[in-house]
């Protein structure tokens, strides 16, 4: 399948692995990438520009096919070394760079310069939109479904692919609820290039977390996952278990005096032990709605194959049966 975003990118399949925290290492995205996808390792995940370096060296030793590095841009007191992670990315010679969260523009020449691509995750059309006029190559449409951070506006892919259609010149992937052949195709047909998925990728043999958590993934329907942080703005989708019970709890006793310290039990520094340990109610993490719709744990290559051969069937069978002669 050829689209506007496989040629910009390189790559074989229009499927792209969002960055995702303690889940995006270089065993992952090689893993997504030799199966003709786009795979990502998240910067932030590692602690320094020497580690990600060192992770982004790892990753070219298990793949000689395209791969990027997401750079999430969050609102904090102590930012992160940003400039040692571009560098880091620059010098690695990665050739795309998803970023997320805040406007990326301060960091877009530095990386332009380095002939690196740049698609930006973005929740609402007018972000996109600005995206595209700061000079992204392409944007990653993340509707009210996803898991992580839908942003505060609600809209759902069905309305935001449109919009997003309507609106941009630059290509974009549908992010959020994608899982599988039917997913890529209604993601073509509302307007998108192709689709960005985070929750399905958990749930594969290869993203390097515990295996309790690819079990909650498999089996969570979806009506499990819950939205928290919203009264702080910074509204996040996760799968439901005792600690988002306990914050939730606090969101209603303290309404609109919520400050992140209150929470911060159940949101800070939790992913190590979630996705290492396996222990499942140490705190909130990131899950989409489409866990309802992942019921196994295959490799890479058997998911984004099967997904490829399911849409191609939609399309030449289904599809086009419908049109008669
Ligand atoms: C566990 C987890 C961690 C995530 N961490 C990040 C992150 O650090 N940066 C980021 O830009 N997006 C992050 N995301 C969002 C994904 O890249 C992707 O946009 C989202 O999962 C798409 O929705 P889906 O889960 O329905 O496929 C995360 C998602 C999950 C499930």
């Amino acid at each position: 399948m050829k689209t506007r975003i496989t040629e910009l990118f390189g790559i074989e399949h229009p499927i792209i692995q969002g960055g995702m925290h303690y889940v995006g290492y270089a065993t992952l995205a090689s893993a997504v990438s030799n199966a003709g996808g786009l795979g990502i390792i998240t910067a932030l995940t590692q602690r320094t520009p020497e580690a990600l370096a060192a992770e982004i060296r790892r990753c070219r030793e298990l793949t000689d096919k395209p791969f990027g590095v997401n750079l999430t841009f969050l609102p904090s007191v102590t930012p992160p070394d940003y400039p040692g992670y571009i560098k880091a990315i620059i010098e690695g010679g990665v050739k795309v760079v998803e970023t997320a969260g805040n406007n990326p523009q301060k960091w877009l020449p530095a990386l332009k310069e380095a002939g690196i691509k740049v698609i930006h995750k973005c929740t609402a059309v007018r972000h996109a939109l600005k995206a595209e006029t700061i000079g992204c190559d392409a944007v990653s449409v993340d509707g009210f479904e996803c898991g992580g951070h839908p942003g505060e506006d609600d809209v759902p892919n069905f309305i935001l692919l449109p919009r997003a259609a309507e609106e941009l010149s630059i290509p974009f992937v549908a992010s959020g609820g994608m899982a599988d052949g039917r997913s890529l195709v209604a993601a073509l047909a509302l307007g998108a290039e192709g689709m960005n998925m985070g929750t399905r990728f958990i749930a594969t043999k290869e993203a390097p977390v515990h295996d309790n958590v690819k079990q909650a993934i498999v089996a969570a329907s979806e009506l499990d996952t819950r939205l928290v942080m919203r009264p702080l703005r910074n509204t996040e989708r996760v799968l439901g278990n005792a600690a988002v019970d306990r914050l939730l709890d606090k969101e209603r006793q303290l309404g609109a005096s919520l400050k992140f310290e209150d929470i911060a039990a159940e949101v800070a520094g939790v992913y190590p032990r979630i996705m290492q340990d396996g222990e499942m109610d140490a705190g909130a993490w990131s899950c989409g709605m489409v866990a309802g719709l992942i019921r196994d744990v295959p490799t890479a290559r058997e998911l984004i194959d099967r997904i490829m051969a399911e849409a191609e069937a939609l399309i030449r069978q289904r599809l086009t049966g419908m049109l008669g002669t």
